[in-house]
């Protein structure tokens, strides 16, 4: 087996992204001891003397046919570019990553491009992008002996982490907000065994709750300020460029909730140049639901300076967030790659997630704001035709079916205040029809279906 061609990263030097100190230790909630800003892992040596990109490249492809978990692992395949472990059978790894690259012609053509890929984030073992960071945090976890692993969570975060707890023989504590997280997220949780609290607040109460229980409990914390987890989270974003032969898109479009997901992939593009991988950046684009739009008020009324919290609603309940806390490094992705930040409504998350759906590529409702918000951007000519544009989907159809269910049905948004505003999904509603078992009655709608085509 090959080796790498240099240790670029080391046993992870945490820095501040506020004050710049550099600390190996790190506090239980992953703030800056002097200044209490969130910190980072450093960026590898960017001395490309040291560091031979054709090697590197030629490397990871090499793992592509090994047996090894690691290799086999989308996460650790780039584990040069990960934070260094002394034992790596402490990793626990689900095979992550690996996410498949499609073209949504339907959407292209609604959308006015050329040409629309998706890097559909879904396809993790847990259905969402999250299990990327888990990969490397939770090890990270089980490295240190922690007994306990916990996390606030809209329903992805909790699924990912109570299954790498579990694989990693370590208890999961999850707090939820009550009533608002989609049943197939919940039941992930409950399945791979974690105790899980629904407290009666939003998301950003029960982090608050959180921040409190990990002062007063060694549990270790999972929730995307834990830089380990931006550090996984980075690798959608390596293993995008080596499925594109390495030409940096035009835009990458991604949701943005509690803002770990944008600066992680923002950290990595800029990395990935500085290493010398790529020579231009794509410009990075973040999506809001208008209900939740904490970073397009922080960019619009204070030029990105100050946090705007908001009280969050929206029916895509994965960015259900008011108080986002990587506001700051997703606030340096968009000036650092160039990109816009766009909130989308409620209609317009809807009617995206449906033109996703049937380009046959099935995500659920918060993957869907980066089509809607793409829409937006084409219109404001900062996407133009012809440019290469990827979207990020983070998770699966299948997270909430509820949602797709009811939208297909016309139940959405019954007695709300987009009760008026429907008529624009009709054409991509389709109930499930009740008949009689009757092959008459089959092919009468067989043929009225094939009438409308
Ligand atoms: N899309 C999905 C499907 C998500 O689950 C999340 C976040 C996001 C987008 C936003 O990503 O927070 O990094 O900006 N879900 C978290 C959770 C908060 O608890 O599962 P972000």
């Amino acid at each position: 087996m090959a080796q790498p061609t240099a240790p670029v990263a080391t046993a992870s030097q945490l820095r501040c992204i506020a004050c710049g100190l550099v600390t190996a230790q790190t506090t239980p909630n992953f703030r800056c001891s002097a200044c209490g800003d969130l910190l980072e892992i450093a960026p590898p040596d960017s001395d490309s003397s040291a560091f031979d990109v054709a090697k590197t490249k030629a490397l990871w492809l090499q793992r592509r046919s090994s047996r090894h978990p690691l290799d086999q692992s989308g996460v650790w395949r780039f584990r040069d570019l990960l934070p260094g472990f002394s034992d790596e059978s402490t990793i626990i790894t689900l095979r992550e990553g690996n996410t498949p690259l499609y073209e949504l012609p339907g959407c292209a053509r609604i959308a006015g491009l050329r040409n629309l890929t998706a890097k559909h984030q879904g396809m993790n073992p847990t259905g969402s992008f999250k299990d990327t960071g888990m990969t490397v945090a939770a090890s990270v976890a089980r490295q240190q002996g922690f007994r306990w692993v916990a996390c606030a969570s809209t329903g992805n975060t909790s699924a990912s982490m109570a299954a790498y707890a579990a694989r990693g023989q370590m208890r999961s504590l999850v707090l939820i907000p009550e009533g608002k997280v989609s049943w197939g997220k919940l039941s992930q949780a409950l399945d791979y065994g974690a105790v899980t609290c629904q407290l009666r607040t939003d998301f950003d109460g029960c982090m608050r709750v959180l921040n409190e229980v990990i002062q007063r409990m060694p549990v270790y914390l999972l929730n995307s300020v834990n830089p380990y987890r931006i550090e996984g989270q980075k690798t959608a974003a390596i293993e995008l460029l080596e499925q594109l032969d390495w030409q940096p898109p035009d835009h990458v479009i991604v949701p943005g909730g509690n803002l770990g997901n944008s600066s992680a992939l923002g950290k990595a593009f800029l990395e990935m140049k500085g290493l010398g991988f790529i020579s231009a950046l794509p410009k990075i684009s973040i999506i809001q639901a208008e209900g939740a739009n904490a970073l397009v008020r922080s960019v619009r009324e204070t030029g990105g300076t100050r946090l705007v919290a908001v009280d969050a609603e929206t029916a895509a309940s994965a960015i259900r967030i008011g108080n986002p806390a990587s506001w700051k490094k997703a606030v340096r992705v968009l000036q650092a790659t160039g990109g816009a930040v766009e909130q989308v409504s409620e209609i317009e998350i809807a009617l995206a997630k449906a033109e996703i759906g049937a380009d046959g590529i099935g995500c659920e409702p918060a993957s869907a704001v980066t089509l809607a918000g793409l829409k937006k951007l084409i219109k404001q000519g900062f996407v133009k035709s012809g440019e290469s544009v990827v979207l990020i989907l983070t998770g699966h159809l299948l997270k909430d079916p509820e949602f797709t269910l009811k939208f297909h049905r016309g139940d959405l948004f019954a007695g709300s205040a987009h009760e008026k505003e429907v008529g624009i999904l009709a054409a991509q509603q389709r109930a499930p029809i009740v008949l009689d078992a009757a092959a008459d009655q089959v092919l009468k709608v067989l043929e009225k279906a094939d009438r409308r085509l």
